[in-house]
């Protein structure tokens, strides 16, 4: 066994203005199974998270909804916290970042900064909304991209071009917030003189705390420079007001990782535990951050620079991972594939198989990770049920029944070329290094191994005669003594399951146990249900349930308009353009799955229009092709570009699509009656 280990573990702290969602959850499940695993081991491991609180969503949130920030941020942690023990997800504390312990190390941090000449006070101009009386943020801001003049493009790039430019170039711009036109204005604003710390980032980013590939991605940074971090924001804002600058707020990427202190502080005040002895700069404790990759630069830059100067230790290691796509896709909300953890859960599917699925993908690398539905569900069938569950259900209902629960001797040969002590130290390895994919596969190697031991040896057979009652009660026994340290492994895991296991088999897993086999005349209990097999219609009703239909926001109110009716008056279809159209040019749109940009010829006037047809043709094969469309639809913005029209194709659910071609003859801009 290790010495005993003290260790304070982090995942980031969600911001409060919106749900958690399953690419969350790749995060909170892989912290809480890293932590359960430290549990398990006997050592001492704190786990506390909290909500991020502050910001200008959070304040315009709460203010369109006509309720004060602090009611909106207490109805959404109330919601975080049910969502996160749905999964299991086991924090000692859970706090949020506006409260008094953050503020009390944020001010902290602020003035020791300040007094050590780490902080700078200069003008800088932004945009500000004369109406609203408040300065925007890049992404409140709209108008005409300067390039392509597509409308409505965000203050620092175009989605339909793909540029990208300084807000101040913006042509009409607007303020999202009231709709006025932004004027600019000049303000004073403090800085972190992160520049000062670079001999030491530069040394501490080398120094074993982050992942290689993390570590390559800060030398890019390192590289280029390190800029004067801007950590205050004007009023309006919702977050603490800086202490010698009325009216200055911290910026919430400031408070934010100080929010990891005010939760632990909170622990601490809570169960009497010392915040020096986390937190002190000679501190033998270890410290761990998990975050996603996109959060790298201020968990792997500021933060250390922060606590470096200002007398706290510094992180052990930052965990980053990667993003969740869902069927290799990025999750969107129109494919129902933006799936929140309240929707799984009220569906009634199981939370464990979720942690299995992403434990099963995890590897501690930045990697981005796949959950393929169809995939989820033939893992959990095959594996946790087939392989795993399937072994208990086997074998403990022989034991109850027959020998009333009493476990025989140990069989000495099993046959099985297995030594509990080297898997478990194995891995215990791959834990700790976050590979838990490659854990599963061993321990799902091993339930091969035992299910193969059943085979040989057909309980199920033995059972016929009673001349086989020993040797039938020796390999039930040896079956679940097996199963008992599977269990073991994957109880970090799936703790609920193995609660359950532990409740039938009379026992309780720490990982220590695995030196100690259930003995001789150890009694368990009668079969506990542990899971079941999903199905795919489970998984159709997951994505049914998160499906945002564009088109449903995008129709007038039924009582407006006649949509709604069985029928349409000939007026009302004559309104619609249908064109014959000569595709000119056809090709793929870089980044998007589904999508040909097509430029099409009405005989006279060229449209461009992105159709997903991609699945189905290739570009080359369409060109020179005559087929139908919408003409005068409104020209619509999509993620990729403009698309002026729609092309009429025929699919279902089973195949498609299918583009609709006018017979021969047809010409470019025949209209269709
Ligand atoms: N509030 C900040 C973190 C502050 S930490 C001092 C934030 N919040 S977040 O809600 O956007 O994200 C919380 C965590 O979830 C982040 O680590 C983020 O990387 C992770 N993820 C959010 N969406 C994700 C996926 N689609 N996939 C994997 N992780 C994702 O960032
Ligand atoms: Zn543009």
């Amino acid at each position: 066994m290790n010495p005993l280990r003290k260790i304070l573990v982090t995942s980031a702290l969600p911001y409060a203005n919106g749900s958690i969602h399953l690419g969350h959850l790749v995060e909170y499940i892989q912290t809480d199974i890293w932590v359960r695993f430290q549990q398990m081991r006997g050592h001492v491991c704190h786990y506390v998270c909290a909500d991020d609180t502050h910001g200008t969503p959070v304040m315009l949130r709460a203010e369109k909804e006509g309720i004060p920030p602090e009611t909106l941020i207490q109805r959404v942690k109330a919601e975080h916290e049910r969502d996160f023990a749905g999964f299991h997800i086991r924090f000692d504390h859970y706090h949020s970042t506006h409260g008094d312990e953050t503020r009390h190390f944020a001010e902290t941090i602020y003035r020791r900064l300040r007094d050590a000449g780490c902080i700078d006070v200069r003008s800088i101009e932004q945009y500000y909304d004369p109406v609203r009386e408040m300065f925007l943020p890049d992404r409140f801001i709209q108008g005409t991209c300067p390039k392509c003049r597509a409308v409505d493009q965000y203050g620092d790039s175009c989605e339909a071009c793909g540029a990208s430019y300084s807000t101040t170039d913006l042509l009409n711009p607007r303020s999202v917030v009231s709709g006025a036109t932004p004027i600019r204005k000049q303000s004073d604003h403090y800085f972190f003189r992160l520049g000062l710390s670079e001999a030491f980032l530069k040394q501490w980013t080398r120094a074993g705390h982050l992942q290689t590939e993390a570590a390559n991605k800060m030398d890019e940074w390192l590289s280029s420079g390190l800029s004067d971090w801007d950590i205050s924001r004007d009023a309006p804002y919702f977050g603490f007001e800086i202490p010698d600058a009325p009216g200055k707020f911290f910026y919430v990427w400031l408070d934010a990782p100080i929010g990891y202190m005010g939760s632990f502080q909170h622990l601490c005040d809570r169960v009497g535990l010392d915040f020096a002895e986390y937190w002190n700069p000679d501190s033998t404790t270890e410290l761990y951050h998990f975050i996603g990759k996109d959060i790298l630069y201020f968990h792997a830059l500021f933060w250390p620079a922060l606590l470096q100067r200002t007398g706290f230790r510094t992180p052990t290691r930052i965990f980053a991972h990667g993003f969740l796509t869902v069927n290799g896709e990025k999750m969107s909300k129109s494919r129902g594939t933006f799936i929140t953890a309240a929707s799984y859960l009220e569906l009634g599917l199981d939370p464990e198989w979720l942690r299995y699925y992403y434990a099963c993908k995890l590897n501690g690398s930045l990697e981005d990770i796949d959950l393929n539905l169809r995939d989820f569900v033939a893992r959990v069938n095959s594996d946790l049920v087939g392989k795993f569950v399937n072994i208990a259900s086997r074998s403990a209902g022989f034991l109850v029944k027959r020998f009333g629960g009493r476990l025989a001797a140990i069989e000495v040969d099993t046959g099985l070329d297995y030594n509990p002590e080297s898997e478990a130290g194995f891995i215990a390895e791959l834990y700790e290094s976050r590979d838990y994919a490659r854990a599963i596969r061993r321990i799902m190697e091993l339930a091969d191994a035992v299910n193969q031991y059943v085979d040989t040896h057909k309980p199920w057979e033995l059972a016929k005669s009673p001349d086989h009652d020993a040797r039938l009660h020796q390999v039930c026994s040896t079956t679940l003594r097996l199963f008992r340290d599977l269990t073991l492994y994957l109880k970090p895991i799936l703790p609920h399951l193995a609660e359950r296991v532990e409740a039938f088999l009379n026992t309780s897993l720490t990982w220590d146990a695995i030196h100690h086999p259930l003995p001789e005349g150890h009694v368990i209990n009668a079969y506990q249900h542990l899971t079941t097999r999903v199905d795919d219609k489970q998984m159709d009703a997951l994505v049914a349930a998160n499906q945002q239909s564009l088109t449903a926001a995008a129709l007038p109110a039924p009582a407006a308009c006649e949509a709604f009716a069985d029928t349409i008056s000939f007026e009302e279809f004559s309104r619609i353009d249908l064109r014959v159209a000569r595709v000119s040019q056809a090709e793929a749109v870089a980044g998007a799955d589904k999508l040909l940009r097509l430029t099409l010829d009405l005989g006279g006037e060229t449209r461009t229009v992105l159709a997903g047809i991609k699945s189905a043709y290739d570009p080359s094969q369409l060109e020179g092709k005559h087929l139908v469309m919408v003409a005068n639809l409104a020209p619509r913005k999509m993620k990729f570009g403009i698309s002026e029209g729609m092309v009429l194709a025929a699919s279902d659910e089973s195949a498609g699509p299918f583009v609709l071609f006018p017979d021969a003859g047809a010409k470019p801009g025949m209209r269709i009656r």
